[in-house]
């Protein structure tokens, strides 16, 4: 496919000031594209606006009437809003398929043709609320009428990601950790590869009306994912793999743990394994990075960052 990036374009994000965002902005930036980003709280994302061509707005991504005001000044919108766990206020259903729809509508209004959606490997398959809705919010944009673009990554990975650090987390934590499904297969893809994968598709009209499959080159247990990082933390910790009847109980209990580390939706979600059929990344044209050789660097850099945390919280900073 080409890669007509070089195009530079108005573009409204929401959901830019997440782990992915946070990977795609500066690169989406430093192609030249004219970046808003719409945040529920600006203020706690203020690094990402001095960025030049970057700007973070205020807004409720809920209320179409904000929507369509800020759509009237873009070229394309992309929509990276998404929860993995039901915390606070936050619900599949709203987060997911309800704000497409607004999101859907106001660019009708708006007259926005252009729709980057990210999604999820399995969206609209098995029984988790999550993988449910995520297929619904897939279902509003197919029928939309705009030109959109679908991006289905498996469990990405790269700095600042939920899987490395949370695990990484935990490991240390204990000398035993238990594991629930165990045996459930994924194929992490490098943060750096999804990205790549949506500035193709900002850059090329011809991927719109398709859906990416994005994973990495290895599929790995999570048993296995999770005995990585414990090695290339240099750690001595066992992993226990929980047979599913006590991988239940544990997604239950962890619902009542902050930061809800698994949920029962959770372990209904890895009940399917998150591997594709389509290599959106070679289709894309995009060479995918493995995961385990990533490992060292990830976790090195997490270290140096916590110890610069520390001393920066030490120093009153
Ligand atoms: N990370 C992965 O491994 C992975 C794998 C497959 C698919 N995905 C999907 O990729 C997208 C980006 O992932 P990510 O890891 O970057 O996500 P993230 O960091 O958890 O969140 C992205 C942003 O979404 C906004 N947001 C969160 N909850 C919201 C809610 N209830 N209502 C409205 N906005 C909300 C937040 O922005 P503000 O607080 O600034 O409003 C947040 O910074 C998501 O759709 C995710 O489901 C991620």
């Amino acid at each position: 496919m080409t890669d007509r990036s070089a195009r530079p374009q108005r573009l409204l994000i929401l959901g830019g000031t997440g782990f992915v965002g946070s990977h795609l902005v500066p690169r989406l930036a430093a192609d030249g594209h004219a970046l808003t980003l719409l945040s529920r709280n600006r203020e706690r994302h203020r690094e990402l606006a001095v960025l030049p061509q970057v700007r973070i707005r205020n807004a409720d991504p809920h209320d179409r009437a904000a929507l369509i005001a800020h759509l009237r000044d873009a070229d394309a919108v992309i929509n990276l809003v998404g929860i993995l766990n039901e915390t606070g206020g936050a619900r599949f259903r709203r987060a997911h398929v309800e704000l497409t729809a607004t999101l859907v509508a106001a660019c009708r209004e708006a007259g926005v043709g252009r729709l980057h959606q990210m999604s999820s490997l399995r969206a609209g398959e098995g029984r988790s609320q999550y993988l449910t809705t995520r297929g619904e919010a897939e279902a509003v944009v197919r029928a939309s009428g705009l030109a959109w673009t679908i991006y289905r990554p498996s469990v990405i990975f790269g700095p600042g990601d939920g899987l490395v650090s949370r695990f990484a987390a935990l490991l240390r934590l204990a000398p035993v950790l238990p594991l629930a499904r165990p045996q459930a297969r994924l194929a992490p893809v490098a943060v750096q590869d999804v990205v790549a994968a949506i500035v193709r598709g900002v850059g090329d009209p011809a991927t719109a009306g398709r859906s990416f499959e994005l994973y990495g080159p290895e599929t790995l247990t999570l048993i296995a994912i999770v005995r990585a990082i414990r090695d290339a933390m240099g750690l001595h910790r066992l992993i226990l793999p929980l047979p599913d009847t006590l991988g239940r109980v544990q997604a239950r209990l962890g619902e009542f743990i902050p930061g809800k580390p698994i949920s029962r939706d959770n372990f209904l979600s890895l009940l399917l394994d998150s591997v594709g059929r389509e290599d959106g990344l070679a289709a894309l044209g995009i060479r995918a990075h493995p995961f385990r050789p990533a490992l060292p660097a990830l976790l090195h850099d997490r270290g140096r960052q916590a110890r610069y945390d520390a001393a920066r919280a030490g120093a009153g900073r």
